[in-house]
């Protein structure tokens, strides 16, 4: 199955500093804040959406293409997903510019001080669907340059590609009318559980009449596992134990990358919500959003552990 996914590309900057923000934040200088940490650790990490849901499908075997906007800092990135096994033809280098970038600094209580540098995905919007050849079989929204998401969006119904909507952190940002619309006959929407809560209260939509504007609907709900509504049905998916949880970042986007590889091999539905469950668990074991790994065979064997596939997943270990 081709799968073409949109969304967010970026370099995250991730540093720590060993004391604490709160000791330094002078309340009563506030107008004046001026503050330099120094930090004792900093890593750059591989990040953004689309390229972590591709580089999980690309683990089960899957080729997906990304298609985004990227900078000049991109080269040794693109190398990185091309070794993994995702086509990157359509990540296009705009000149002069750097790849979108997150730099974040967390103290020794995990809060926070982040900004988000957009750099070429600020271009997003100028790629097209309608130029893609050959067509994909089902295209991934996730978040990005607004206007781009809207775009793609609208490209999909209008040349009739089967989209799976996954608004994400944009959901904060985007209207109660734009989200309902661009839900609305969507192949797969694919949300949190407090981002379900806030598109219910801003589309005014419950789950029941959110279901009759869709094929199918996933809510995840951490630790606390995952439900797939299909067909007038509901499944619900436990989670699978992690050995040790070291980072949570990229779950959600390590879940969505296991549930479209048991879609893209046309598996029922809670086949494709336990595959999700554990690729999510994988990704939870490491630090960052593509630094796990792991076979096909293994994740076979781990799989069979927790789930019963009747012998579909079979098929992972011949190839
Ligand atoms: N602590 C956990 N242990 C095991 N599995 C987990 C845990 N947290 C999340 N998962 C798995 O990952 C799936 C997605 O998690 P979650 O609902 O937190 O996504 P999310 O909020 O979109 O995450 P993020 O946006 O931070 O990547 C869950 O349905 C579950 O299968
Ligand atoms: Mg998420």
């Amino acid at each position: 199955m081709d799968i073409l996914i949109t969304g967010s590309v970026a370099y995250d900057y991730l540093m720590t500093f060993p004391g604490l923000f709160k000791e330094q934040i002078l309340s009563e200088r506030l107008e004046k804040i001026s503050l330099s940490f120094l930090v004792d650790s900093m890593s750059r990490q591989r990040g953004g959406i689309a390229p972590n849901i591709a580089y999980g499908l690309a683990l089960l075997g899957e080729r997906p293409r990304v298609m985004a906007t990227v900078g000049e800092d991109f080269g040794e990135y693109r190398q990185w997903l091309e070794n993994a096994g995702v086509d990157t033809a359509l990540m296009q280098v705009i000149p002069g510019i750097y790849t979108a970038s997150f730099f974040a600094t967390t103290d020794q209580l995990n809060a926070q001080i982040a900004s988000f540098y957009p750099g070429a995905m600020a271009h997003a919007a100028e790629q097209s669907l309608r130029e893609v050849k050959p067509r994909p079989d089902l295209v991934v929204v996730s978040p990005n340059d607004p206007l781009a998401m809207k775009n793609f969006a609208a490209e999909c119904r209008e040349l009739k590609i089967p989209y799976l909507y996954d608004p994400s952190q944009q959901v904060l940002r985007l209207e109660g009318a734009e989200l309902a619309r661009d839900m609305e006959g969507v192949r797969f929407l694919f949300v949190n559980d407090y981002e379900f809560g806030l598109i219910s209260k801003k589309t005014g939509l419950d789950l029941e009449h959110m279901l009759k504007h869709m094929d199918v609907l996933v809510i995840t709900c951490g630790a606390d596992g995952s439900t797939v509504y299909a067909n007038g049905r509901e499944y619900n998916i436990p989670i699978v134990p992690e050995v040790c949880i070291v980072d949570p970042t990229g779950v959600g986007d390590a879940f969505r990358s296991g549930f479209l590889a048991g879609y893209a091999r046309g598996f029922g539905w809670e086949l494709c919500g336990q595959m999700g469950a554990l690729a999510a668990t994988y990704c939870l074991e490491q630090k960052g959003t593509q630094n796990h790994s792991y076979t096909r065979a293994e994740f076979v064997a781990r799989f069979r552990q927790h789930f019963d596939d009747k012998g579909a997943l079979d098929a992972l270990v011949r190839e």
